[in-house]
């Protein structure tokens, strides 16, 4: 199926923010779609999808204009939407979201054992029918979760399937069985629209690229033949070299100490120190338990045993008011469970955890809020229109900026980053570099986590890797090697 979009405009009220959009889909073809943070992907996607109505413009099936005003007619021209915060109901079973709306009736009763059997089917084509139709989607992994939603996909019989930042929250092994399932899918005919800001993604597993830059759109390439040079140049308009950035800082003195951090079946022996003007980096593979050690520092999910000692001084962090009182900022990977509220707005969503300090006479220090909050936006480039603007209605990478902006507010002794560049596009990458290494002169200690194995080299002063449940190695500076750390992930120490 060949699916075009021509001229494509999309405002929100006074806020343009498609202005003239062409894409071209062939039949078969993983057709990429890049650009920075707020471009406008999601937006488009959604215009594709009828969740917005575009303002202007034309989207053509197999060279025949058709109207897609709602998600539904969507569905009926096969083109199925797996979104970038995933669209499930946790309290319902598997089997109730892949039929929700579409539910198959007997009579006036709902026809269960007929829509188990099709549940079946379709998971057995995903080769996951191990899972039952009857499991709560809360009790699946977000990798399982995913795999509901391309069932959805086949459910619908979709001929394009749209993938937002699919890899963004899966573990490697998730991320490799989603690659096959869309390999399998594309040999079958399937198209597939696939918006990420992995480069590395993109160059292996699609065709083609189409780029957007501000609501415009910027070119379409073929991936076998252009260099991510010239795409990161279409993207930002310019060229971005050293993108890793490590400044060098004399270390002071020992910030934080873990000894013997266990908690069973998740991590064993967690020993590590972090120096005022270091940055550790943890490397890993995805889901090697590196977020499970952070949430025991930080409180919010305590170890079972071990001890921590922050400017050599033992503390007890039994929750993350703990953390925090104890000088400790933490950058959450999961901005929607943890980090932010999205019906607050962006400035109420950065001062929150520090608002002790914008308080005056017990009066709220809108001034001094105000200022502060601009100082943000300027730093990071957080692309808002105002900072009222309520958070859901950023765009993710942005959302993932104002998680950075409230805990460097809270002026922490040691900064805690899981994931912190994730969904975040390569120019604000740089940014965020920029900002760490201005940390590192104040004085502050950093733990990076990251799967990204460029940055979190590219970074840190020294890498400590996980591997089964511990840390195998800490690789000083001198010895960090790209191989050696990736081997030590896959094999352990020795
Ligand atoms: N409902 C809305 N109301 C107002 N503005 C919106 C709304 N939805 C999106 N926008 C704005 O449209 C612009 C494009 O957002 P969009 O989510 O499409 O970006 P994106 O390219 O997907 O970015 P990211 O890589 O960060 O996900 C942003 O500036 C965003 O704030
Ligand atoms: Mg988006």
């Amino acid at each position: 199926m060949k699916v075009q979009m021509q001229n494509i405009h999309k405002s929100f009220g006074d806020i343009h923010v498609l202005k003239g959009i062409d894409l071209q889909i062939e039949s078969g073809e993983i057709h990429a779609l890049m650009g920075e943070n707020g471009a406008g992907k999601s937006t488009l996607i959604k215009v594709l999808t009828g969740v917005y109505s575009k303002n202007s413009g034309e989207i053509l099936i197999d060279d025949k204009e058709v109207n897609i005003d709602s998600i539904s007619d969507s569905e009926k021209v096969n083109i199925a939407y797996v979104h970038q915060e995933l669209n499930i109901i946790r309290e319902m079973t598997v089997c109730e979201n892949l039929f929700l709306g579409k539910e198959i009736l007997k009579g006036k009763l709902l026809d269960t054992k007929k829509m188990n059997e099709i549940c079946l089917e379709k998971l057995s084509v995903l080769g996951i029918d191990h899972i039952h139709p009857n499991t709560l989607m809360k009790n699946l992994s977000v990798g399982y979760q995913q795999m509901i939603e391309i069932a959805k996909a086949l459910l619908i019989n979709a001929q394009l399937i749209i993938l937002d930042e699919p890899t963004a929250a899966l573990t490697s092994k998730e991320i490799e069985n989603l690659f096959k399932i869309v390999t399998e899918l594309k040999s079958k005919g399937v198209s597939f629209l696939y918006v990420s800001h992995r480069m590395e993604e993109i160059f292996r597993m699609c065709d083609r690229i189409s780029i957007l830059r501000d609501g415009q759109y910027i070119g379409t390439e073929d991936l076998k033949i252009v260099s991510e040079e010239k795409v990161v140049e279409m993207m930002t308009g310019k060229t971005i070299d050293n993108l890793y950035r490590k400044d060098k800082v004399l270390s002071g003195k020992t910030m934080i100490e873990v000894k013997d951090l266990n908690k069973k079946g998740i991590f064993e022996n967690i020993n590590f120190q972090v120096k005022a003007g270091e940055v550790l980096g943890f490397a890993g593979l995805m889901g090697a338990g590196r977020s499970e050690i952070m949430h025991a520092i930080f409180g919010s999910n305590p170890a079972d045993s071990g001890s921590i000692y922050i400017e050599n001084k033992k503390v007890s962090i039994k929750n993350p008011l703990d953390g925090k009182k104890n000088g400790i900022g933490f950058v959450t990977e999961d901005r929607k469970e943890e980090g932010l509220i999205l019906d607050f707005d962006v400035s109420e969503n950065i001062v929150i955890p520090s608002i002790d300090k914008f308080l005056k006479k017990k009066m709220v220090d809108n001034k001094k809020i105000n200022s502060v909050v601009d100082h943000y936006i300027k730093k990071l480039k957080i692309k808002v229109f105002n900072a009222n603007q309520k958070v859901k209605s950023l765009s993710g990478g942005n959302q993932q900026k104002i998680v950075f902006a409230k805990w460097l507010e809270t002026n922490p002794k040691i900064l805690i980053l899981d994931e912190p560049t994730r969904g975040v596009d390569v120019g604000a990458k740089k940014e965020i570099y920029e900002v760490i290494n201005e940390l590192k002169k104040e004085g502050v200690a950093i733990i990076l986590v990251s799967s990204e194995l460029p940055e979190v080299i590219g970074v840190s002063d020294r890498v400590a890797v996980i591997h089964n449940k511990t840390i195998a190695k800490i690789f000083d500076e001198e010895n960090i090697n790209q191989e050696e750390v990736l081997k030590v992930a896959f094999l352990g120490g020795n």
